[in-house]
């Protein structure tokens, strides 16, 4: 992921991650994983394990447990709300604006009863087809910084989650008034989010990238399609660019746990 302009609509994202759905399947993760791991030192290079490793820190950072009901902000082809209802029987819902990843999440449903309590749908962090007060918990990994309009996002994610409810993310960092460390709390907090962890952990991110920009590689010498060859190479040369851009500090990663404060307004 290198999308870093504000230059972009809800559309464009919508239409990137159609387009894009199939290409990431083919390299990133057969399952549709698509967030940054959390890597178990600088030897680990099993981005799967680390994926799912991002997950458990998340999950248990937030609190969450079988009595839970969980938003997941961007779900993606649904992995982490999958990964939450089979390991604690929480209920949950997912969202995501690309409807070739709700429907590859939808997919997985299908006939599974460990997974009766979770549903995907399509639709917007910024719009959300949920009534006031839903949830115990509102979970986003690697979306938000996505959102153009991210006072509209925090907002709706306010007014779905309960007082006292927890919303508990990963996202990218860059050194800017919206998603820079610093920046990031101050919009949360003007949210009406009190914050309890704020993490920034671009060791991972770095590593993230080496690990996924030399597999992009490995798989474009034997994709016979040359347009997903090209789009692999030129995933490759940007993981070097990002990498750099991380050694700079001009971009990073971490981690936000926090509480919806129990006299905001839903
Ligand atoms: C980097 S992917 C992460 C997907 C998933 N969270 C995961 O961990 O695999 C970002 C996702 O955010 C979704 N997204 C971006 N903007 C969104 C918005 N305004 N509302 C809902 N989903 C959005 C994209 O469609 C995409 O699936």
């Amino acid at each position: 992921m290198s999308v870093t302009s504000h230059a972009y609509t809800e559309q464009d994202v919508e239409d990137f991650f159609d387009q894009t759905a199939q290409t990431y399947l083919s390299f990133w993760d057969s399952e549709g994983v698509l967030h940054t791991g959390y890597f178990a030192d600088e030897a680990d290079s099993d981005y799967r394990a680390a994926a799912e490793r991002t997950s458990e820190i998340l999950a248990a950072e937030a609190g969450i447990d079988g009595s839970s009901y969980v938003l997941d902000v961007g779900c993606g082809c649904g992995n982490f709300l999958i990964y939450l209802a089979k390991r604690f029987r929480c209920h949950g819902e997912g969202l995501d604006l690309s409807n070739e990843r709700i429907k590859f999440a939808q997919t997985k449903l299908a006939g599974d009863r460990d997974l009766a309590t979770v549903e995907f749908r399509h639709g917007s962090a910024t719009q959300m087809p949920y009534e006031p007060s839903r949830f115990s918990h509102v979970v986003s990994q690697d979306s938000l910084f996505l959102v153009p309009d991210k006072p509209r996002s925090h907002a709706e994610i306010q007014r779905v989650l309960r007082p006292g409810g927890v919303f508990a993310f990963s996202d990218f960092l860059q050194p800017t008034k919206d998603i820079g460390d610093r920046a990031y709390q101050v919009a949360l907090e003007e949210a009406g989010f009190e914050i309890l962890l704020a993490r920034n952990l671009r060791s991972h991110i770095r590593q993230t990238y080496r690990v996924l920009g030399k597999t992009a590689l490995e798989r474009a010498e034997t994709t016979p399609d040359a347009a997903a060859r090209d789009w692999m190479l030129a995933f490759s040369a940007s993981c070097k660019e990002i990498q750099i851009a991380i050694d700079h500090g001009e971009f990073g990663w971490g981690i936000f746990v926090t509480r919806k404060r129990r006299n905001a307004t839903p």
